[in-house]
């Protein structure tokens, strides 16, 4: 499969703005003053939260970092835009706040990769996080059930390990480094009916459901997918009018540097 292929699509990962800024904004909203210095939106995306963080901060440059060309390039709202990868960034100054939503659970090592952003802000900077603690649950769960038994020769979940952890968790790592607060929210998310296939479908498609589709065929894609909106039925009933109700958890924490 192509890079480009690989890569995030903005038009479809768009369908659900409204749903995927809610967390964003509610993470914002526990953001207090800040030290002088920039504003990261680290994993920036399509730049789904620019506008929102120009709002409460005018006078700071924002700057949006991605992996994703495609998504970078819809990205709009940044002073500058830098085409990076979280596990080897670092900041040129000491940034006033990196605030990263729905993007941290793609990494790996949590306990050490909290505290080396958390090393690069400013004094009396902060650090906020929102992560998908979605996991578990039946939409996320059906992914790795169903790939594991279609396809064994690819995928190999015996020894899983969710890649988010309650926020708690958080907490003790990072409440020695300064003040914190965390917290969980589970959205019970309205997903519309869909022209084909599962409501549930249409939203993890373009985010969890990647990965797995990153290793299928053509048929073999069929064939997963047919089995998934199968299984999202059983967990998430249609409505009357063909939409579903989608429960999300989401894992929140705030980190502000003495
Ligand atoms: C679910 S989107 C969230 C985007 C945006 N923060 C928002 O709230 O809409 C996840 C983003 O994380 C980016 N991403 C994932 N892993 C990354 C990494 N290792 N380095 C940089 N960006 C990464 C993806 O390219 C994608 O744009």
């Amino acid at each position: 499969m192509s890079e480009s292929a690989k890569d995030w699509n903005p038009g479809a990962y768009s369908r659900f703005r409204g749903l995927r800024l809610r967390p964003a904004l509610d993470l914002l909203a526990q953001v207090g003053d800040l030290p002088k210095g920039d504003v990261i939106d680290l994993g920036c995306g399509d730049g789904a939260a620019a506008e929102a963080l120009a709002a409460r901060f005018p006078e700071r440059r924002i700057i949006g970092v991605d992996n994703s060309p495609a998504m970078l390039g819809k990205a709009q709202g940044y002073a500058i835009k830098t085409l990076a990868d979280i596990g080897t960034w670092h900041p040129e100054t000491p940034p006033a706040l990196i605030f990263s939503n729905a993007v941290l659970h793609w990494l790996p090592d949590h306990a050490a990769l909290m505290p080396r952003l958390a090393g690069y802000l400013a004094p009396g900077g902060v650090l906020a996080v929102q992560m998908p603690r979605q996991f578990l649950a039946p939409s996320h769960r059906f992914l790795r059930d169903i790939a594991g038994g279609m396809f064994p020769d690819r995928f190999d979940f015996g020894h899983y390990h969710p890649p988010v952890d309650p926020a708690a968790a958080y907490h003790e790592i990072l409440a020695p480094l300064g003040r914190m607060s965390a917290w969980e929210t589970e959205y019970v998310q309205r997903v519309e009916a869909v022209v084909e296939g599962h409501p549930v479908r249409a939203f993890t498609g373009t985010t969890a459901m990647r990965p797995f589709l990153e290793k299928l065929s053509e048929a073999e894609a069929k064939q997963f997918t047919a089995a998934y909106d199968a299984a999202l039925t059983s967990a998430y009933p249609l409505l009357e009018d063909g939409a579903a109700l989608f429960p999300f958890r989401r894992c929140f924490f705030v980190l502000e540097m003495p």
